[in-house]
């Protein structure tokens, strides 16, 4: 069974890891003929699939690479120098597998796999700029509104800080063309809106039921091993979007997305844009979460005024009836002014992304 699992999760690593897809293939083979893999996972054996058991092992593997305590192994890793020899990786993993058998045992029990993909800032920068100035059209203001951001499943909060982040769009950099982190939008189209002028976030904060602490080096450890490591372009994005969370950190509170939202929106702020936005979380949440969220978004809803509006920016994968079953969509509904928009699409990770303003029903 577990075996099975670890060849799932090698097949959703085909054309895309060909490092932790030749991993997860000898593992299972190793898994199954009971060798020291069935070692590490011992007690993971009636997990459920959707804990991708196999991701776990690898990235407890990753994550001793990246603490240099694996140098043989870190030979085959990109993401710490290494290039891949994959006749030779499993016959360097065998002797770190048994020298850290026991502690990877902990590691792959006691940590479930968490992302946080910091390329998803672009979407987000370019919707908030659309909701801040159609928000002031709509209350008669010059200016477009400061903005109050809340994220819900924000795990690390890496995508707390979208005015932080420097994009070159055609040939200037827009957002903080100073910051350290510098992020490729590989945009098609353009927003809606002119996204030149400066974005103003006054307050923001995130929620997570799994937070990952950023401040600390378990938490940047602990996003950095999840990224494969034979993607080095996304692993050096996530280590810029981590180095900019050190200077401008945002804490990300434990708490399941519909009752902190419900407190986080029980007054209407006047003068402030509030908007909620989520990328990538509703797969995850329950039947139930859904529901309540909708319902405490309606009751916020309700509340909203044009001096204190409100809105929700989605970054999530939705089925289409075109030749993909589903695409990563950007979503904004604006409050009291009735806007409903698609925004446009892109690759899950936020780049590259289209802009293509349709209504959204
Ligand atoms: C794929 S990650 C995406 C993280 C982040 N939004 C991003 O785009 O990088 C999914 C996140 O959803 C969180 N999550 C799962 N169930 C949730 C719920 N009921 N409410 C809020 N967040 C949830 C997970 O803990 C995880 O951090």
């Amino acid at each position: 069974m577990l075996a099975e699992l670890f060849l799932d999760a090698a097949r959703g690593c085909a054309g895309r890891s060909p490092l932790t897809q030749a991993l997860l293939i000898a593992a299972a083979e190793d898994l199954a003929r009971g060798g020291v893999v069935a070692r590490v996972m011992a007690g993971a054996e009636c997990d459920r699939p959707g804990t991708v058991p196999g991701l776990r092992f690898a990235g407890a593997l990753h994550r001793l690479v990246l603490e240099g305590r694996a140098p043989a192994l870190a030979a085959h890793y990109p993401t710490a120098g290494g290039e891949p020899d994959l006749d030779a990786l499993w016959g360097d993993a065998l002797p770190v597998l048994h020298e850290h058998a026991d502690e990877l045992r902990v590691l792959v029990s006691t940590t479930a796999v968490q992302t946080n993909e910091p390329g998803r800032s672009a979407p987000l920068f370019g919707g908030l700029q659309t909701a801040t100035r159609l928000a002031a059209d709509a209350a008669g203001r010059r200016a477009g509104f400061p903005v109050r951001l809340l994220e819900v499943g924000a795990s690390g909060g890496l995508n707390l800080r979208p005015h932080r982040v420097a994009y070159p769009v055609d040939g200037v950099k827009l957002g903080d063309p100073g910051s350290p982190f510098t992020l490729d939008p590989r945009w098609t189209g353009r927003p809606p809106v002119d996204v030149a002028h400066n974005l103003r976030l006054v307050r923001r904060a995130g929620c997570d039921p799994d937070p990952v602490d950023v401040t600390t080096e378990d938490g940047r450890l602990h996003l950095q091993s999840f990224v494969w490591a034979d993607q080095v372009a996304r692993f050096e994005r996530l280590r810029a979007a981590l180095d900019l969370a050190q200077l401008d950190p945002v804490p990300v509170q434990r708490a399941a997305g519909p009752e902190w939202l419900s407190e986080q929106l029980v007054r209407p702020e006047r003068d402030v844009l509030t908007v909620v936005w989520h990328s990538v979380v509703w797969q995850y949440t329950s039947p139930a979460d859904r529901a309540m969220g909708r319902a405490v978004l309606a009751d916020a809803a309700a509340r909203a005024t044009p001096m204190a509006p409100l809105a929700l920016l989605v970054y999530e994968p939705r089925r289409t009836h075109g030749p993909d079953p589903y695409r990563f969509q950007l979503l904004l509904k604006l409050w009291p002014a009735g806007v409903s928009l698609r925004l446009g699409w892109g690759a899950g990770h936020g780049t590259p992304f289209t802009w293509d303003t349709q209504p959204w029903d």
